[in-house]
C-alpha cells in the first residue's frame, strides 16, 4: 500500500510531544511490513534544517496568503525514511514551535498554516504534485492535518481513503468564522453537521466528520471521548461515527528507548539490572540529590500542565517526603508549575531537583536512573512516559485513564502474587489519592525482593510496534 502519513512533529527534528515520536516510528514499522510509507510535513526550521538534500518536486505558490511555496522531498537521516516538506518560508520559517510563538501564544495565521498542510496532502493525493506517487491511504494526525480528509472529500472520484488520529481531542483547533473564507473550502461545508463549532470552525471537527476512519491512541481513550466528560463536546458526533472509530494503542521504537542506548552511561537488562544502580547514582549526582540508595528516586518527564495533572503532584509532594522519597523533574509548561517545582527544589535541597526546559538526552538518563515515574495525568490518550519507564525498569505511577489504564498493571496482593504487576494505578485524579499510593510505593520499595519482581516483569513487557502496525493495516484494509 501507499500510505502518506500528514503531521506537523516528526523525532528528532520537531518534537513538542509524543506525536512526534509516534510520527517518527509508525511509518517505519509499517515500511518494514512492506509498504511505501512517506510523510508530509511543513517546512519549520528544524525541517528544513535537518533534512538532507531536499530536492524540488513541485511549485505550488502563491496560495494561503504566501507567494513563494514549493513541494520538497528528502529522506530522513537516520532511518531514510521519505518525506515531503512544503517550503513555505513566508509561514512556517519562524522561532518558536510549531504552533505558538516564543512569547506563548499561538500563531494568528495558524489557520493558514495548516490548512496548507492539509491541501498539499489532498493535491498529492490528487496527483497534482507527484504524479509518479498516488496515495491509497491520507491518514492525517491530529488537528494540524484536520483539513485533509475534506480537501479530499470535494473530489468525489478520488479512490484514496482517508484516515484521521485523535492523539489529543483537547486540542480542537478552533478559529473564528471569519477565518473560513481563507481556507477555499465551500461555505456550505460551514454547518453544525460539517465544520462550524459552536460559532466558529474546528479543524479537529473537520477531520472527525469527514475520515472514512477514525482512530485514537488506545482503547480506553476511545471510549472515553464518547462521554460527555471527555469528549470536549464532540462526543456527540464520536457516539455517531463510533462504528468507524477504533483504539489503536501506540507502540515504542524500542532502538531509541532501551536500557542499553549510547545516552545513559551503564547499560543494563531485565536479567542483569545492576547497571541500573549506577544510574541511578549518577542522576543524584547530576541532580545535586543526597547519594542515598535506599531512598526511592521518583521522577518526572513530562509537559507541566493541568492536563498531566502536575498540580495534584505538587499538592502531594509532603507524602513523597514524609515518606523517605526524592524526586527529579524534567518539564516544561505553565509558569506557575514551573515556578511552584523550582520553589519545591529550593525549599528541599538534596531531596528535590527540577530542570525546567526540554532536553531528550536527560529524560533517557532519568528513566535510566529513577526507581519510579510519576504520571498522575486527568486524563492520557495513550501516554509514552509509562512505556518508556517500565522498560528502563521504573515503575510507573499512573492514574486510571486512557491509555495509563490499558499499559500498566496495578500492583495488589493478588496481581503481585501471580506476577502480573508492573506498577501503580491511582483511581481517582487528587492528591490525596496519589499521596497514599506515592506512600505505597515507598514501602513497598523497601520489600526488594518484591520490588524486583515488579520491575522485571515491567521490563519485560512489550509495546513494540507490530501489534500496532497490523492493526492499521487491517483498518487500511478495510477500506481499499
Ligand atoms: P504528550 O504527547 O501528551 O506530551 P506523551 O507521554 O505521549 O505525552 O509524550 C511525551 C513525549 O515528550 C515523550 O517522548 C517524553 O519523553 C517527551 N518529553 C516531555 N517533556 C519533556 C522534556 N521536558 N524533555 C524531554 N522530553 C520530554
Ligand atoms: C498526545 C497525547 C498522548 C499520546 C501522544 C501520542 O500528545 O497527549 O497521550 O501518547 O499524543 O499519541
Amino acid at each position: 500500500m501507499r500510505i502518506l502519513h500528514v503531521a506537523a512533529e516528526i523525532f528528532p527534528l520537531v518534537k513538542t510531544g509524543g506525536l512526534a515520536d509516534i510520527v517518527a516510528a509508525l511509518p517505519g514499522a509499517q515500511a518494514r511490513h512492506g509498504h511505501d510509507t512517506r510523510v508530509l510535513l511543513p517546512g519549520f526550521r528544524g525541517i528544513m534544517a535537518g533534512v538532507p538534500e531536499l530536492v524540488p518536486v513541485a511549485q505550488i505558490g502563491p496560495v494561503f496568503g504566501a507567494a513563494a511555496v514549493r513541494l520538497l522531498a528528502g529522506r530522513l537521516s537516520e532511518s531514510g525514511l521519505m518525506v515531503y516538506v512544503i517550503d513555505a518560508p513566508f509561514l512556517y520559517d519562524r522561532d518558536g514551535n510549531p504552533y505558538v510563538g516564543p512569547d506563548r501564544r499561538d500563531w494568528s495565521d495558524n489557520h493558514r498554516r495548516f490548512a496548507l498542510l492539509g491541501w498539499a496532502a489532498a493535491h498529492l493525493a490528487f496527483g497534482e504534485l507527484d504524479p509518479d506517487w498516488l496515495p491509497d491511504i491520507v491518514h492525517a494526525h491530529d488537528w494540524h492535518a484536520g483539513l485533509a480528509p475534506v480537501y479530499i472529500r470535494q473530489n468525489p472520484s478520488l479512490k484514496t481513503r482517508a484516515v484521521f488520529t485523535i492523539h489529543n481531542l483537547a486540542f480542537r483547533g478552533i478559529f473564528p468564522l471569519e477565518c473560513y473564507g481563507e481556507t477555499g473550502l465551500p461555505a456550505e461545508l460551514l454547518t453544525p453537521s460539517g465544520i462550524e463549532f459552536y460559532g466558529s470552525f474546528s479543524f479537529m471537527k473537520a477531520g472527525l466528520v469527514y475520515s472514512d476512519k477514525i482512530t485514537t491512541v488506545s482503547p480506553a481513550y476511545s471510549r472515553e471521548i464518547q462521554t460527555p466528560e471527555f469528549g470536549w463536546g464532540l462526543d456527540g458526533l464520536l457516539r455517531e461515527r463510533s462504528s468507524d472509530l477504533s483504539g489503536i494503542l501506540n507502540g515504542v521504537d524500542y532502538s531509541v528507548w532501551t536500557p542499553q542506548d549510547p545516552k545513559i552511561a551503564h547499560a543494563y537488562t531485565a536479567q542483569n539490572p545492576s547497571g541500573k544502580k549506577l544510574c541511578k547514582r549518577m542522576l543524584q549526582k547530576e541532580f545535586g540529590l543526597l547519594r542515598d540508595d535506599e531512598s526511592p528516586l521518583f521522577a518526572v518527564v513530562s509537559r507541566l500542565t493541568e492536563q498531566k495533572g502536575m498540580d495534584i503532584l505538587l499538592d502531594a509532594l509532603s507524602d513523597l517526603l514524609d515518606s523517605g522519597g526524592q524526586l527529579v523533574v524534567l518539564g516544561t509548561g505553565k509558569a506557575e508549575f514551573e515556578t511552584r517545582f523550582s520553589q519545591a527544589a529550593r525549599a528541599y535541597p538534596g531531596r528535590i531537583a527540577v530542570h525546567i526546559g526540554h532536553n531528550e538526552d536527560l529524560s533517557h538518563r532519568i528513566m535510566a536512573g529513577a526507581d519510579a515515574l510519576l504520571v498522575p495525568s486527568r486524563f492520557e490518550p495513550c501516554g509514552l512516559t509509562q512505556l518508556y519507564a517500565l522498560r528502563y525498569g521504573a515503575l510507573p505511577i499512573v492514574h486510571r485513564t486512557g491509555g495509563l489504564s490499558d499499559t500498566v498493571v496495578d500492583a495488589t496482593p493478588d496481581t503481585i502474587a501471580s506476577g502480573r504487576a508492573t506498577g501503580f494505578v491511582f483511581d481517582r485524579p487528587d492528591s490525596r489519592t496519589l499521596g497514599a499510593r506515592v506512600r505505597e510505593a515507598c514501602t513497598l520499595y523497601h520489600n526488594k525482593e518484591c520490588w524486583r519482581k515488579i520491575r522485571r516483569h515491567g521490563m519485560l513487557q512489550d509495546f513494540s510496534w507490530n501489534d500496532s502496525a497490523a492493526h492499521y493495516e487491517a483498518l487500511y484494509r478495510s477500506l481499499l
